[in-house]
């Protein structure tokens, strides 16, 4: 199985599955995110599944302990692959999930956090309190996750490097600002490419408009995946 993840950033299911049927089934995983999920709700997540997509369902949980554990208990019973949690709920939010999705039945999707937003920059961090620096935090929240036994981060690919040199090889870094030689910009502002994020310690790379916008979304998803062979000779993404 490839890196890639590919963020459905679509208004509607309908336009979202029209533009899935174009895909090789599992040639990628996919994300859906809170539109979508707020459009399709549950139903279009199950679609996916029962199609035989491993979908990351990417809600950011974030409220009291026993709150996010029973989210995760019914994310997992959707059948997904990913899902992620704030780390900013603290360590025991992300024991309750942890402990949700370990006791689950069936199947057992990845949890993964995000640490800090890339949104932030150290002075909208400081105006919530937080007084380090956006990568003193990033540091501090990965390890709170790790501690909690999360399988992993979403991160920027510049974060990466550190990470992974933290918390060794199983440790998933999903990594989103990704564009291809020559793609455009959009509003990412800080882009790399899927060799240099898979360089820097990414082991998942969510790519959004790069392929959802591409006139043949197969050979956008093909081309990125002949630079990530030629970058990992392995696949050795699961
Ligand atoms: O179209 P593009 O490749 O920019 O899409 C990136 C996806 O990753 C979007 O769904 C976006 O919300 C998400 N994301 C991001 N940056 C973050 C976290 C998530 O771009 N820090």
């Amino acid at each position: 199985m490839t890196s890639v993840i590919i963020a459905l950033d679509f208004p509607s299911p309908q336009t979202a599955h029209a533009f899935v049927e174009r895909l090789p089934l599992r040639s990628c995983r996919l994300k859906v995110g809170k539109e979508l999920f707020v459009r399709g709700g549950p139903q279009f997540v199950t679609q996916l599944v029962d199609q035989g997509w491993d979908v990351f369902l990417d809600l950011k949980f974030h409220d009291i302990p026993n709150t996010v554990a029973a989210a995760c208990r019914a994310a997992a019973d959707l059948g997904v692959w990913m899902v992620n949690v704030h780390a900013l709920g603290g360590r025991a939010m992300l024991a309750a999930a942890r402990n949700a999705i370990d006791q689950g039945v069936g199947t057992q999707p990845l949890l993964t956090a995000v640490t800090v937003l890339t949104s932030h920059d150290a002075a909208s961090l400081r105006a919530i309190g937080l007084n380090d620096t956006p990568a003193q935090a990033v540091n501090r929240l990965a390890q709170l996750s790790a501690d909690a036994g999360v399988d992993g981060v979403v991160c920027s690919a510049q974060e990466a490097p550190e990470l992974r040199a933290q918390f060794g090889p199983a440790f998933r870094l999903v990594t989103p600002g990704i564009r291809p030689h020559g793609a455009a910009a959009d509003d990412q502002h800080r882009i790399v490419t899927p060799a240099m994020a898979l360089q820097a310690g990414a082991s998942d790379l969510v790519i959004g408009r790069p392929i959802t916008r591409a006139d043949d979304p197969a050979a956008a998803l093909q081309s990125i995946d002949s630079e990530i062979r030629l970058t990992t000779p392995t696949d050795g993404s699961d």
